[in-house]
């Protein structure tokens, strides 16, 4: 039986809440990407999630919450880290922090770390479920572990339809790539994976933030070198583009006529909504995919590093 997908009204968001309740996973948008949702302190539930996603399990999820007061009780936060939270939430923002002796997101949630990764999620839907909810619900994105991470709920349908309870469709993610992931516990803050908070955007309330790890030893053990990832081959940077290859385009910056293109006028936000939507899309019709030059400034450096994941053959 496929999961059923349902405009995320009242009485959906009902149901959603009972069947998470009840231990069911439910996918659930957000203004990143969709969350395969499930109840943090249940680990029947979380175990579930690790097996439908096949996710490695020493790879912890994120916990989220309704509100920064919830987050405070299920996490340890600096002045720092709340001023954050304050300013970014609800938004894009995950927060790594150390757990309190009162979370109740269970030990398999966090890969048995005493750290936790906390975000108070902006979408309507979202925020809507966790309201309707007293816990706090992990949310991996909802696509296989190492594949593109779903922006549209028939992209959920199709990668794990048949693996999971409910779909609520909120429509298009309006940001399109994953949440901004900063190590708060320091004396000044990480940044373990982009997002489109940028770098500036985080220092400009919190100065010193580092660069976290390096390529061959992600911080984050989810940063792994190969994600994202479509079946058909990527090439990145391409200014010109090879037969046989479909070209996703970025603004004129190609002489060639692009098959899709992120963004016409050159937007990175529009890039950044349509990435992954656009990266599943060549991948059902072309073995090979060239893209055009993004540009690093701002939410280019996200883009480009998912970009980079995606073409590792490695
Ligand atoms: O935008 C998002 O963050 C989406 C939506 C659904 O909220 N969720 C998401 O979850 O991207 P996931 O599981 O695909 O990615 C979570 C990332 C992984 O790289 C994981 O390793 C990292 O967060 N993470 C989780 N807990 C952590 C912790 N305690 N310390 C360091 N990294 C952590
Ligand atoms: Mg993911």
């Amino acid at each position: 039986m496929t999961a059923p997908i349902l405009p995320p009204d009242a009485a959906s968001i009902r149901k959603a809440a009972d069947l998470l309740a009840g231990g069911g996973l439910v996918a659930m948008p957000t203004e990143t990407v969709y969350g395969l949702a499930g109840d943090a302190t249940n680990p029947k539930a979380v175990a579930r999630i690790y097996e439908v996603k096949e996710r490695p399990v020493f790879n912890p999820l994120i916990a989220h919450v309704a509100s920064g007061e919830a987050a405070f009780t299920q996490g340890a936060f600096s002045p720092q880290a709340m001023r954050l939270a304050k300013v970014f939430w609800p938004g894009p923002l995950t927060l790594v922090v150390n757990a309190t002796s009162t979370t109740t997101v269970c030990d398999l949630a966090r890969a048995g770390l005493d750290t936790l990764a906390l975000r108070v999620p902006a979408h309507k839907a979202a925020r809507a479920l966790l309201q309707a909810l007293s816990t706090p619900l992990v949310a991996p994105s909802a696509n296989p572990s190492g594949r593109i991470s779903p922006t549209r709920a028939n992209h959920v349908a199709a990668d794990l339809g048949k693996k999971i309870d409910l779909i609520l469709d909120g429509g298009p993610c309006s940001e399109g790539i994953e949440s901004t992931v900063i190590d708060a516990r320091g004396e000044t803050p990480v940044l373990l994976r982009q997002g489109t908070i940028t770098p500036d955007a985080i220092d400009a309330v919190w100065p010193g933030l580092a660069e976290g790890g390096d390529e061959g030893r992600p911080v984050s053990p989810g940063q792994l070198l190969r994600h994202y990832a479509p079946d058909a081959s990527l090439r990145l940077n391409v200014e010109t583009v090879e037969p046989g290859e479909a070209l996703l385009g970025f603004g004129t910056s190609s002489s060639h006529k692009a098959t899709l293109n992120l963004s016409p006028s050159g937007d990175l936000a529009e890039a950044a909504a349509n990435l992954f939507a656009m990266m599943r899309q060549l991948d059902g019709t072309h073995e090979r995919i060239a893209v055009a030059p993004i540009p690093m400034e701002g939410l280019g450096a996200a883009i480009n590093d998912r970009l980079a994941r995606a073409a590792n053959q490695g």
